[in-house]
């Protein structure tokens, strides 16, 4: 898939693709820049390896650096997804990365049959609570003090898609 992303004022192009080990150290160093308590190398590949994970990422086609923009990680199982990781290089950021990478789990969940979708997301995180807000995510609960680093809350989401997501 490639996208020449008209929407984004930086014009920035890019593709998704699903993530290869050669780009670990990419997605760390977005995972660092990004995150109070970043998931570690050894948990990115044990995803990778996972028989239930998929991690998809968008790459920009033309970069020697950087060449990951931001990176989307799910879990499936028991029918359902569970996103667990997403995030946008702060470079990068409002160019519709998310949107484009999270659109595109989610179409790949409906094709595979799977329709229900859950996230986690940090009470403070309104920008993240807006992108997932556009696709249908509804608040359905609260764990408290769920970030161990923060002691934030969680707000649980849930999609129940019932046809193609799209771009709201
Ligand atoms: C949240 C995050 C993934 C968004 O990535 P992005 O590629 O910049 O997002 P997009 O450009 O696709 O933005 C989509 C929508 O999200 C919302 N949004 C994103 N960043 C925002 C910001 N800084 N302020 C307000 N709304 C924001 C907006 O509704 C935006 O649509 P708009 O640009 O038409 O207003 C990115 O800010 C990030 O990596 N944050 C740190 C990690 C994180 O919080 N991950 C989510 C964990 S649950």
């Amino acid at each position: 898939m490639y996208r020449e992303n008209h929407d984004s004022p930086l014009k920035i192009p890019f593709e998704i693709v699903e993530m290869t080990l050669a780009d670990v150290n990419d997605i760390l160093e977005i995972e660092h820049l990004s995150f109070p308590t970043p998931w570690s190398k050894n948990l990115f590949v044990k995803e990778y390896h996972s028989q239930n994970s998929k991690i998809f990422l968008a790459r920009h086609p033309y970069l020697e650096q950087n060449k990951v923009l931001g990176y989307i990680c799910t879990w499936f199982v028991c029918g359902e997804a569970h996103i667990l990781n997403l995030a946008c290089h702060p470079h990068f950021r409002r160019n519709r990365v998310a949107t484009n990478l999270l659109e595109h789990c989610l179409g790949f969940s409906f094709k595979n049959g799977v329709k229900k979708a859950f996230l986690e997301v940090r009470a403070c995180n309104h920008e993240a609570q807006a992108l997932y807000t556009r696709y249908g995510f509804e608040p359905i609960g609260l764990r408290k003090g769920y970030y161990s680093d923060t002691h934030e809350d969680a707000i649980v989401m849930f999609l129940e898609m019932k046809s193609q997501p799209f771009f709201k």
